[in-house]
């Protein structure tokens, strides 16, 4: 398994490899939810990639990027374990050397949601990557759908920018009790992991009641709220219901598919989770 740690050297690796690609990009800590789009890259390409970088510009000034979880040596023997060709592992100073000021912004899509309580997130996590799909050059990036709006974001990047490639989405992998799996879920202490599994019981409360014919998207928010609502160690940050293509939030009854999606914080943890209502994802 080769290591690339600038944009040069992967750049020349993958000009000496051009059978077909997938590229997994992460920010490390890898857990089974990583690993299952790192599977399905490999069962679907030649060869796979997958990236490691904890991305500061995607980070607040009140975020937690100095103490976002890192371990750089499991998640390479994890990687290599599966089998992985290549891992580009960028240093901060090879993504963003001194000077840089050339950012990837995704306009409507990046506005509500997390983008509403996270201003600049989705600012970062285009401009990074568009820089990794420009230096990988993958026939095809695997991404999650446990981060919608992510998902969405970049399917229009790739799309606005010409960018070569398909994006794949991965249905979201989950712990045995349904919390979706996170990095950050390795904050939570004991009492805070047990409470979190209000964000997936809320949103299959939602997805119940849309089953039995609720169409009503302000009915449905109010029944994964007052879910969430009823933990006393969960605090809703948004609950939404939302066309699933445009992100726009629906104010009378669901025609088409629509996203309903949360973020709620256990303590400093903040955690997102989303489900489909209606055909597609
Ligand atoms: P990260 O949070 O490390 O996630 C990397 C990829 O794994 C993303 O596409 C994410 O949606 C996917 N993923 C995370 N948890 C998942 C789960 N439980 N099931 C399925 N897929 C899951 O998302 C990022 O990093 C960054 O924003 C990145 C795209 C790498 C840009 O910096």
């Amino acid at each position: 398994m080769e290591l690339l740690r600038t944009p040069g050297e992967m750049r020349a690796w993958r000009e000496a490899h051009p059978a077909s690609l997938g590229l997994t990009p992460t920010m490390g800590y890898l857990h089974e939810g990583h690993l299952a789009l790192v599977q399905r890259s490999l069962a679907e390409n030649e060869r796979s990639a997958a990236s490691i970088f904890v991305n500061p510009a995607q980070f607040g000034p009140n975020e937690d990027f100095e103490r976002y979880p890192r371990d750089e040596e499991r998640d390479l023997r994890l990687l290599r374990e599966l089998g992985v060709d290549a891992v580009y592992l960028p240093g901060v100073e090879a993504m963003y050397p001194e000077g840089y000021q050339t950012y990837v912004t995704v306009e409507g899509l990046s506005q509500g949601l997390e983008g509403g309580s996270r201003p600049v997130h989705f600012r970062g996590v285009a401009t990074i990557v568009t820089k990794l799909l420009v230096a990988v050059r993958p026939d095809r990036a695997y991404f999650g759908k446990k981060d919608a709006q992510q998902l969405r974001v970049i399917r229009r990047l790739a799309r606005d920018l010409d960018l070569p490639g398909e994006i794949v989405g991965c249905e979201t992998v989950r712990e045995a009790d349904g919390l979706a799996m996170s990095s950050r879920n390795a904050y939570l202490t004991p009492e805070q992991r047990a409470a979190a599994v209000v964000l997936s019981r809320a949103l299959a409360e939602g997805q119940a009641r849309f089953a039995e014919g609720v169409r009503s998207a302000e009915v449905l928010r109010l029944i994964v709220s007052g879910t969430v609502g009823s933990e006393p160690l969960a605090e809703l940050d948004y609950v939404s219901v939302a066309d699933s293509e445009t992100l726009a939030e629906i104010e009378g009854d669901i025609e088409g598919v629509a996203l309903l999606s949360l973020a709620a914080r256990l303590g400093a943890v903040r955690l997102i989770d989303n489900v489909t209502l209606g055909e597609g994802g």
